[in-house]
Order: C-alpha cells, then structure tokens, then sequence
C-alpha cells in the first residue's frame, strides 16, 4: 500500500532546511536527501502544497516551485487525484554507489574484508558435498559457532552457555527480531540521539515510541536525561551502543554504565546493547571487559562479525537469557527461516583468530582515521574534530547547520555521503557530519578535498548560515 506523509512530519524531518537561496530549491533540496536517505520511502505521497507552506511558514508557491523542481529531476510525479508521489530511485540499493562510476560512497561504514578471510571460505567450500548433504541453514545456529560465541563472552567475564547465544543473519536482522518480540504498538524505548539509523528504523516498524537521550562527542551520554527518561517514561526497552558508539566514537565510563543500568533496572527496562562496533579499538589498548552486571533477562547483547570480519559474511547473534532466545527461535521463522550454514561455518572458523584479526583490523582503522583527520585538518580547519580511539567514524562539528546541503553538494562532485540529521531521533543535528574512516586513506584523501570545494560552495550560498555561537557572522 502505497503510504503518506503529513506536512507536520516533513517540516520536521527537513529540520533546517533553508540553507540557501532561492528557497525553493533549498526545499527541493531537502526533500531529495530524505528520498536518498531513504527516510521518505518511494511512492509516499507528499502533503498537498498549501498544508506543507503552513507548516514551514513560507508561501505557496515557494512550495509548488519546490515541488516543479522535484518532478524536473524525476524524483516525484504528480498523479491526479493523489498529489505529488515520490518515485522509486531506480533498480539498485539506494543507499549505495554503483561500483565503477568513480563515486566514493562514505554513506556506510564498511571494511574490507579480513585479509585471511578469503583463505578461510575457500576451506570451507572444499568441504562443500557434506555442507550441500544437509538442509543447509537453521534457526537457531550450529552448536559449534554458538559454543564459539559463548566462549568470547566468558573470555570477557560474561558467563554464557551456548543455550544463551542465537546466531542471526547479522546485527541488523537481530536488532529487527529482538525489537519485533519484545515490543508493542506505541511501547517507548529509549535510544540514544545520535544514533545508528537502521535500528531506529526497525525499532519504529515495531511499533516504539523513541526517548532520545543526547551522547555527544565532547560529553559522553547525557545522565541526567537519560535517569529522568528511564524514570518518567519507563521504556520497555532501552537500544544502546556502550563502545565506539555509532556515530560519535564515544565509550561509556563505568560511572555511565552504572548509572544507565541503575536507572533501567528501576525502570524495569530491558537494556539492548548493540556491540557490533565494540572490539574496533585503535589505540585505547586491550578492550575492557565491556557493559557487565544487570539482572539476567534485563540485559541482551547484539554482536556481528560484520565490521571486525567483513560485512558481507552475515553473521550476527544475540546473546540473553535462554527463555528470550526460545521466544526469539519461535518468531524469527516468520521473517527469516535462518542462517545459512555455510556462514556459519565460516564465522566458526574465524572466531578462532578474532583476537588476531581485531589486531589487524585496528591498523587498518586507524591509517584511515589518521588520513582522514590530517587531511581535514589540512583543508577544513574550522571544522571540530573528535578524539575518537576506535569505531568506525568521525562524528564532525561544522560551523554552520549546512549538513544537508553540504551532502547535496557533495554529491554532485562524487562524493556520498549521510547528512547529520539522519543519525537523529527528534531531528537537529545539521552542525554535524559523518564521516567514516573505514574507506582506504587515498579515497578518504580526495574525499575531504571534494569536501572543502564543496563547503567553500555551500557556505557562500548561504552566509548567514555562517554564524559563530554568539551570533556573529564570522
Ligand atoms: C551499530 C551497528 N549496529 C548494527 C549494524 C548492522 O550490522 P550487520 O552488518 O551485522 O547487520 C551496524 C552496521 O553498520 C552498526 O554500525
């Protein structure tokens, strides 16, 4: 069915919009990034013209010029009696680059695969006939790659059984199945703004009502907002990154973590950790022992080998006490009849050498991150940079709320990437940009040269954007 969006919720997801003149293209513009982001979906029926000019107090026909200029790049058409309808962006993921058509997509956070990795398939596969002899894929997951999971978990001082880890087709596909079983239409969770986005995407599809609870860059998770959320709202669940938060790079104190899990056990919250980015260290030294304590059952983890391994090995799990997970394996086969077994067997593998590979993997992340801050340093220098120590991104302070049209800019000159208010839960955050350092140091390179043109672009289009925190224009 084909879906709408009311002109409330268009004005707030175009957050600050009015970047540049005339306006209208400033609109245009906006309404393109949330169609590439993927966060107004195709053939969703945008507000009628007069409804969207009240909410954004700007006149009608600065919306209908909007709207000729959307249909002008094909990314709407108006169908009569239905309004203006945006359209489908074309066959391929929309959230990717087409590889050969020298774009450097920094819309994801991807690695290369693990050097070994391909070693490890090619063994696997010689022992194709025996894996192609069985069903080939389970719900569950083989008792050998949960015991392997359960082992890492002791390793950290997690006491876990087998019984207690269920394997997923990644991170992802375990946010969506841990949501979809313990949430209801309406139930609050509270999350953390910013955030990684697919899992507000899943959590909303299950129905929550999201608390955001502010982390920023500078200082960490915000406590006082987060006990009075845990203590007004008393969320149902709570979705949290303790390590290497995505996308500020930040790792919770024990005095955050204590004071979080305090307040969500009083609460009565169940407390989602979502680790896929724990382990991406680069210089804080050996990983810590991590989120610990917390009733059982008032805690459940997530973990992927998809950033310390390769994304597309597709191998998740989620680790909680054994009745969740039985309540895990009777709903996931609505969805998702499980992982393959082949992967399987591979992550099995590599979870044998993971300490090996995390260690690889930190010289990898940190050539990128040392590329990407000298050369935004170098060509940006008014930008704030974050001291991250590990994760997968930069998470910047621009000096004028133009991450939307820096994205736009940045586009047309090959360059992709996510606008800040995307990673937001109630909106904001168009002072920031991410950038993740996973992309090798060449591309990361270029890319913050494209980004300085493109700056240099956006910022004259719009001085008044360009004001310091008092109000001057610098
Ligand atoms: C914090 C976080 N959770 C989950 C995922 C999804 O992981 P997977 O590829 O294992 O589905 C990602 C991937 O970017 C992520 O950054």
């Amino acid at each position: 069915m084909d879906s709408r969006v009311s002109a409330r919720t268009l004005a707030n997801a175009l957050g600050g919009w009015r970047t540049r003149e005339p306006a209208y293209e400033a609109l245009a513009d906006g309404i393109r990034l949330l169609c590439l982001d993927n966060r107004i979906a195709p053939r969703t029926s945008l507000p009628a013209e007069r409804e969207l000019a009240t909410a954004l107090q700007v006149s009608r026909s600065t919306v209908a010029a909007a709207y000729r200029s959307l249909r002008e790049t094909g990314h709407i058409r108006s169908l009569r009696g239905s309004g203006s309808v945006t359209r489908p962006l074309g066959s391929r993921d929309p959230g990717r680059a087409d590889p050969g058509d020298g774009m450097i997509d920094l819309q994801q956070a991807s690695p290369p695969a693990w050097p070994g990795l391909a070693g490890v398939i090619a063994e696997v596969a010689s022992a194709a006939p025996s894996l192609v002899a069985r069903v080939g894929y389970d719900v569950l997951g083989r008792p050998e790659l949960r015991a392997a999971i359960a082992r890492r978990y002791e390793q950290r001082g997690i006491p876990t059984t087998p019984d207690e880890v269920l394997v997923t087709t990644g991170a992802q596909s375990a946010i969506h199945l841990v949501s979809s079983v313990l949430l209801g239409r309406g139930d609050r969770v509270l999350a953390e703004t910013p955030t990684y986005p697919h899992a507000v995407d899943a959590l909303r599809r299950a129905g929550a009502r999201l608390v955001g609870v502010p982390v920023s860059v500078d200082d960490g998770w915000d406590l006082e907002r987060a006990e009075q959320a845990f203590a007004r709202t008393l969320p149902v669940m709570a979705y949290l990154m303790p390590d290497f938060q995505n996308p500020t790079g930040r790792t919770m104190s024990p005095h955050e973590r204590d004071t979080i899990l305090l307040a969500a056990e009083r609460a009565g919250t169940v407390v989602v950790l979502d680790e896929t980015t724990a382990d991406l260290d680069i210089d804080r030294g050996p990983v810590p022992p991590g989120f610990q304590g917390g009733e059982p059952g008032s805690v459940v983890r997530i973990g992927s080998l998809g950033k310390t391994v390769w994304g597309g090995l597709r191998v998740g799990w989620v680790r909680a006490e054994g009745e969740l997970i039985r309540r895990l394996v009777a709903a996931r086969p609505a969805h998702d009849l499980g992982t393959p077994e082949l992967e399987q067997e591979v992550a099995a593998r590599v979870l044998s050498e993971l300490d090996t590979i995390v260690a690889q993997r930190s010289t990898l992340l940190r050539a990128g991150r040392d590329a990407l801050v000298d050369a935004l340093t170098l060509h940006l220098p008014r930008w704030r940079l974050p001291q991250v120590h590990g994760g997968v991104a930069l998470w910047l302070g621009l000096h004028a709320p133009l991450s939307s049209a820096l994205v736009i800019e940045a586009r047309s000159r090959g360059v992709l990437l996510t606008a800040g208010p995307r990673f937001s839960i109630d909106g904001g955050h168009d002072r920031r940009l991410r950038i993740p350092f996973t992309a090798p140091p060449e591309e990361l390179t270029r890319a913050a040269e494209v980004l300085a043109e493109a700056w240099e672009q956006v910022t004259s289009a719009a001085p008044m954007a360009v004001v310091d925190p008092v109000g001057a224009v610098v």
